[in-house]
């Protein structure tokens, strides 16, 4: 793309641009998404181009309002109405029967399409304005770890966006937690995201639990591999490992809420030194980062308490890690 890359607050450049086919980063409250409009088979597959993404992962589509999602889908069950209305707009994706004005390229061919109602302002503005819902994965290539910071956005994709709109960095920081539902119309969670399972089931009670574990083509956000940073990544019991591996150089640590006192601060992020697993979350996906810019041969981390958000931050820290 010739265009200059420019960042800022700008919802009419935003705007024209996403008319004109083009693909505009946007903020949400999970993640930073690489958006594009949802009904247009040419932004749609720019969208898979620029995240060099397999035709076969199927993307999110976003709108502002309850109101609109029955232009999209087709049903939209007592099950999922009671969730939308407890955690919209947020971190919660919906998995819906499709209606035909939705193409097989949104869906990768699936009967249900995935919405949500992202909860950021300034992008709830921009579809407000927007006579079409955006479509719009996470903007990283694929594989790589979600972005939180328009920077993260800039550093990797800065050339195939036409615009950042610049929402300062993301409150829950990791993508939102994904749910279906059985024919029994039992609530299924297919990706643990930014939304607690136990917040989930305080509301439609027990649910089942079904992240995929293999390369299962109808989700490879819950590829085996996925959310990886390029340096190699071992979970590990840190304080033991520690000891026992004196002589080990060119490494860093990821920790939940402890600093290693003989270990250089540099090579150290500690997730949430007051144990808050919230605050794990919205620092998860940057500290990657940042240990991955180390150059350090390996980084080791370890898990943290699985409750709450902690499920979906070992969720994320075991797929980093798998090979
Ligand atoms: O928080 C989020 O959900 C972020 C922000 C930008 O909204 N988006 C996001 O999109 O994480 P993405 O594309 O990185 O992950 C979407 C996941 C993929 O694993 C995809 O397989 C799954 O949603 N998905 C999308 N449509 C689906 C469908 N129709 N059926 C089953 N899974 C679907
Ligand atoms: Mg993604």
């Amino acid at each position: 793309m010739e265009q200059v890359l420019q960042i800022g607050q700008n919802l009419e450049i935003a705007i024209e641009n996403l008319l004109n086919d083009e693909l505009v980063a946007i903020p949400t409250e999970t993640v930073y998404g690489l958006a594009g409009n949802a009904l247009s088979e040419l932004a749609v597959c720019r969208i898979y181009e620029a995240k060099n993404r397999p035709s076969y992962d199927p993307l999110i589509i976003h709108v502002d309002s309850i109101q609109k999602i029955e232009n999209y889908s087709i049903n939209f069950p007592s099950e999922a109405r009671e969730l939308a209305e407890k955690f919209w707009p947020g971190p919660l994706t919906l998995l819906l029967p499709k209606r035909s004005i939705v193409s097989d390229w949104v869906t990768a061919g699936n009967d249900l399409v995935a919405i949500r109602i992202p909860n950021h302002p300034i992008t709830l503005q921009l579809l407000s304005k927007l006579p079409f819902p955006l479509a719009a994965p996470s903007a990283n290539p694929f594989g790589y770890i979600s972005p939180t910071k328009p920077e993260h956005v800039q550093k990797q994709l800065g050339d195939k966006v036409s615009y950042i709109l610049d929402g300062g960095e993301c409150k829950i920081g990791l993508e939102s937690t994904i749910v279906g539902f059985d024919s029994d119309g039992v609530p299924v969670i297919y990706r643990l995201g930014g939304i607690s399972v136990e917040q989930i089931e305080a509301v439609v009670g027990q649910v089942r639990i079904r992240p995929n574990q293999s390369s299962n083509p109808k989700a490879p956000g819950m590829l085996k591999s996925h959310y990886a940073p390029r340096t190699p990544i071992q979970l590990v019991d840190i304080a033991e490992w520690l000891q026992t591996h004196p002589e080990r150089n060119h490494f860093a640590l990821l920790s939940f809420q402890k600093y290693y006192p003989l270990i250089p601060l540099s090579k150290q992020r500690v997730l949430s030194p007051q144990g808050d697993v919230n605050e794990a979350a919205r620092n998860l996906f940057s500290y990657l980062r940042e240990l991955d810019e180390l150059e350090v041969d390996i980084i080791f981390a370890e898990l943290v308490p699985n409750i709450g958000l902690g499920k979906a931050i070992n969720d994320r820290l075991i797929r980093a890690a798998a090979k």
